[in-house]
């Protein structure tokens, strides 16, 4: 045993989870002038897309009486109530109320949205701190990006996650023929990386076989952004495929996600042509990684009891997660957490 196991007041809890994005809808399943009813993290949102094309994200009741702001209509760029017809803009103010000359000082609370790799996303603040998560290496680049599946898990988000650092599993669960070893990095206090650093297994085939594809290690590095959505980025030297798993807490703990890949863009026709055939062995590698763990994730009651030296890594994940900003489910308040290190 190399560490006590640590408690935790964020990592894998069931009310609350870190300031940060997440996603709310597919792109396409807002159309313009469309207006949905979207729950996010406890709390009721009304998303319509205007007729400029722009997103706005509103708490879902209407400050009149309470109505469900999804079942108005949008109007230009604001969000009519259906019940007694206030009118909002797409900053929250309320603009009008037919039955009353007089504008009335209401403000609805509006919060940050941005749609990328075919999501919308939502800052769970009022001033989004970080930029929408990224890959390393594509940090500078134009993406091309598919949103593959979406999916649910009986576990955490935390969980998850963690699996993508779990060193041993890929020994017992994935059937690798070496044991992995990751190196941490943390890149500002929402974000952390852990990439593969490992070396030798020339005694193997499946290594010998894959050797001659990179110079160092194989790449194979996570990057996570507040504890809920990892970029994974692996492959030989000459290809490297990005995979993230954007996951959003549900109910009594259990996840919502989202996997998107994603390619760097490439010019021209047959760029877009090499990038579809990039996507799709993308989805592959995604299947696979996704596959074996499936089991675990439906009837895991996650505790590390008993850690090892093998799991230095869920460790160091629990610790970022640990210092980040906690929120609690439903309400958004901040939790204010004495930390011990
Ligand atoms: S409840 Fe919305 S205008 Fe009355
Ligand atoms: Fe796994």
């Amino acid at each position: 045993m190399i560490q006590t196991s640590p408690k935790t007041q964020i990592f894998n809890h069931p009310d609350r989870f870190i300031e940060g994005w997440y996603w709310l809808l597919r792109c396409r399943d807002l159309r313009v002038g469309q207006v949905k009813a979207v729950s996010l993290l406890g709390r009721n949102l009304a998303v319509y897309r205007t007729i400029k094309g722009n997103v706005v994200a509103m708490d879902a009741y209407c400050p009149h009486m309470g109505a469900h702001l999804a079942e108005g209509r949008v109007e230009g760029e604001s969000l009519r109530c259906f019940f007694h017809n206030w009118k909002f803009t797409a900053d929250g103010h309320c603009a009008d109320i037919p039955c009353l000359e007089k504008k009335l000082p209401i403000k609805l609370q509006t919060w940050p949205v941005k749609e990328a790799y075919g999501l919308i996303w939502l800052w769970t603040g009022t001033d989004p701190k970080l930029p929408l998560p990224f890959a390393p290496e594509l940090e500078e680049e134009a993406v091309d990006a598919q949103v593959s599946k979406i999916f649910i898990k009986e576990c955490h988000p935390n969980v998850v996650m963690v699996n993508a650092i779990d060193a041993h599993h890929f020994n017992t669960v994935h059937n690798f023929p070496v044991e992995i070893k990751f190196k941490s990095d943390i890149i500002n206090p929402n974000v952390i990386t852990f990439n593969n650093i490992t070396k030798g297994g020339e005694d193997s085939w499946f290594v010998r076989l894959i050797k001659p594809l990179y110079k160092e290690e194989a790449t194979y590095n996570m990057c996570y952004w507040y504890g809920s959505v990892g970029t994974v980025t692996l492959g030989p030297d000459f290809l490297h495929f990005y995979i993230m798993f954007a996951l959003r807490m549900l109910e009594n703990g259990k996840t919502e996600g989202a996997t998107i890949l994603m390619t760097k863009r490439r010019p021209g026709l047959l760029g877009w042509l090499f990038n579809q055939f990039v996507l799709f062995v993308t989805a592959l590698v995604g299947n696979y990684f996704a596959k074996g763990d499936t089991q675990i994730f439906k009837t895991i009651k996650f505790n590390l009891k008993t850690p090892i030296w093998a799991d230095q890594s869920i460790l160091e994940f629990i610790h970022h997660v640990e210092h980040q900003q906690g929120l609690t489910w439903g309400s958004w308040h901040s939790i204010d957490i004495k930390q011990n290190s």
